[in-house]
C-alpha cells in the first residue's frame, strides 16, 4: 500500500491545512508544554519538522530537541528546515515510534541528561501509528519523573462544527488517521496539572500534563 508520508512528503506543508486548520494546535500545544530554557525535548512522529520553530524557540539555544519519524522522505524535509534555520539544537532519528529502542534518543542526549527528556510531545501524529500505546510507552520511559508530556490530535468535530465532519472524514482517510484513536486520554489517566483545550469546534484536541 502506498504510505502518503512517503509518496507524497513534498506536498505536505501546502496541503496539510496548516495554516487554516492546524497551526492553532501545535501552538496551543508547544504553549501549554511550558518548556524552560534548556530543557530537552522529544517530538514522536515530527514530521517535515511543522513544531521544530516552536519547540527551538520554547527550550533555547541551550536545549535540544529531538524529531523522530519512520519517514525518510518527511524527515529530509525536516532536515532541510533545520539547516536552512542553522538549528544546531535539533537532532533527527528514523525510526519507528512504536518500536524503537528509547536508547537510540538516549544517545543523541547531552550527558547530564541521564538519558532522559524534560518534554515530550506529538501533534497529528498518534491517530497515524497503527496503534498508539506502545509509542506512549517509549515516551514515558524517556520522560524524567515530573516531565510534561503534550499530546495534540483530532476527533470528529462536534456541535454546529458537525458540519465539517465529512471534510475532517476525507482528511483522515487521505492520512490515515483514526479519528477514534484519542491518544491525549493518556494523559488524563495518567498525568497531573492536566490542561486540556481544544479548538476548531473540537476538532483538534490539545492535552498537556506533568507525568510523576
Ligand atoms: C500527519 S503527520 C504529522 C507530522 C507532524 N507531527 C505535524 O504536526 O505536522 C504524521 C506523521 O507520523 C509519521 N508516522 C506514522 N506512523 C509512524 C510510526 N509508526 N513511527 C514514526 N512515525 C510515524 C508519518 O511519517 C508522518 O510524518
Amino acid at each position: 500500500m502506498v504510505n502518503v508520508y512517503e509518496a507524497a512528503a513534498k506536498f505536505y506543508d501546502a496541503l496539510s491545512g496548516e495554516r487554516c486548520v492546524y497551526r492553532a494546535g501545535r501552538e496551543l500545544g508547544v504553549a501549554l508544554l511550558a518548556l524552560r530554557a534548556g530543557d530537552t525535548v522529544l517530538d514522536l512522529g515530527c514530521g517535515t519538522g511543522l513544531n521544530l520553530a516552536l519547540l527551538v524557540d520554547a527550550a533555547g539555544p541551550s536545549g535540544t530537541v529531538i524529531g523522530l519519524d519512520r519517514s525518510p522522505e518527511m524527515l529530509e524535509i525536516a532536515r532541510r528546515r533545520v539547516e536552512a534555520n542553522g538549528w544546531t539544537s535539533v537532532r533527527l532519528i528514523k525510526a519507528d515510534a512504536t518500536t524503537f529502542n528509547p536508547s537510540v534518543v538516549a544517545k543523541e542526549l547531552p550527558a547530564a541528561s541521564g538519558g532522559h527528556v524534560d518534554a515530550v510531545f506529538s501533534s497529528y501524529a498518534m491517530s497515524v501509528f497503527d496503534d498508539w500505546h506502545p509509542a506512549w510507552d517509549r515516551m514515558r520511559a524517556l520522560l524524567s519523573p515530573g516531565g510534561r508530556a503534550g499530546i495534540v490530535d483530532m476527533q470528529l468535530p462536534v456541535g454546529r462544527a458537525r458540519v465539517f465532519s465529512p471534510l475532517v472524514r476525507l482528511a483522515a482517510a487521505v492520512g490515515g488517521a483514526d479519528l477514534a484513536a484519542w491518544p491525549w486520554t493518556v494523559l488524563e489517566r495518567e498525568g497531573v496539572q492536566v490542561q486540556h483545550e481544544s479548538v476548531r469546534g473540537g476538532h483538534i484536541q490539545v492535552v498537556a500534563a506533568t507525568i510523576p
